[in-house]
């Protein structure tokens, strides 16, 4: 009897202490909206964490490696930047991978504070939420199999393709503009590299320093000589409406970072790391 009495007493520990974990877990894996006390970073609260939006399938800006320990990191020059912004509101910095075109509802709803995404500063996104200044600038590529590279070198001679790009993006609104194109939205860039070699779109539109880093990682591919243009030029970070106290630090940090030379820097080290 007493042995089992033990065991009980035991087990109530061993759960207790398991309840406990689960509860740490979720506020550190941000399942609590960012705008209640312990996920925000603006409230003002002891543990202040900064929850970050982003779509980590884009090197070098956020993308995936796996560290020494073998897990699965993210990495890139908006997350260094991140961190930067974190580190001057005094906050601990949590990144939530997700599909590029949540993002800005994520950070409407408030279950994100900050979107740093490779986002462009378009009209319409900045009807949605406010957007910082800009801090890179990078232009617009075309990829197709590299036995293709040839017969896509300008922009006309995209007409009536099979056009890959990322869903909810910029690119998705250039290839819109080709006459006869047939797009393919997709919700990660890894899935429309796919498509591409799969011969199930003929091109794909995707950022420059972004194309560069699949080219030179993914067999068969090459960039084209066409050059998309587009009005919504250069990344920004994107803040939830009206948090203007949010807003001004974000710029105070992109001042900092701009000024001193770190960005480039970061984008640098973010194009090596990118590249093994
Ligand atoms: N610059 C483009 C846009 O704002 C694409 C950004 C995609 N970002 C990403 N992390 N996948 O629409």
């Amino acid at each position: 009897m007493r042995k089992w009495g033990i065991l009980i007493v035991a087990l109530i520990m061993v759960t207790s202490v398991l309840a406990a974990c689960g509860q740490n877990k979720n506020n550190a894996g941000g399942n609590t909206p960012a705008n209640e006390s312990q996920g925000s970073a603006n409230t003002g609260t002891a543990s202040k964490k900064l929850i970050v939006g982003l779509s980590a399938d884009f090197p070098p800006y956020e993308f995936k490696i796996k560290n020494e320990n073998g897990d699965n990191e993210i990495v890139g020059f908006d997350v260094e930047i991140a961190k930067e912004i974190a580190k001057d509101l005094g906050a601990e910095v949590e990144f939530k991978d997700m599909l590029f075109d949540s993002l800005l509802n994520e950070l409407d709803s408030g279950r994100v504070d900050l979107v740093i995404s490779g986002l462009s500063p378009k009209p319409e996104r900045a009807k949605q939420v406010d957007l910082s200044q800009i801090y890179y600038k990078a232009e617009q590529s075309v990829v197709s199999v590299t036995k293709d590279k040839d017969k896509y070198n300008t922009m006309e001679s995209l007409e009536g393709l099979k056009i890959g790009v990322q869903k909810g993006s910029i690119q998705e609104d250039i290839a819109k503009t080709i006459t006869g194109a047939k797009l393919t939205s997709l919700g990660k860039i890894n899935d429309i590299i796919m498509q591409l070699k799969s011969g199930r779109v003929d091109v794909a539109i995707i950022e420059g320093p972004v194309a560069e880093s699949f080219v030179k990682n993914v067999e068969g591919i090459s960039i084209t000589d066409a050059k998309p243009v587009t009005e919504d030029e250069g990344y920004v970070v994107g803040v939830k409406k009206g948090n203007k106290e949010m807003l001004d630090q974000v710029n105070a940090t992109l001042d900092r970072l701009i000024g001193d030379g770190s960005i480039d820097k970061f984008v640098t080290e973010a194009s090596a790391l990118a590249e093994k």
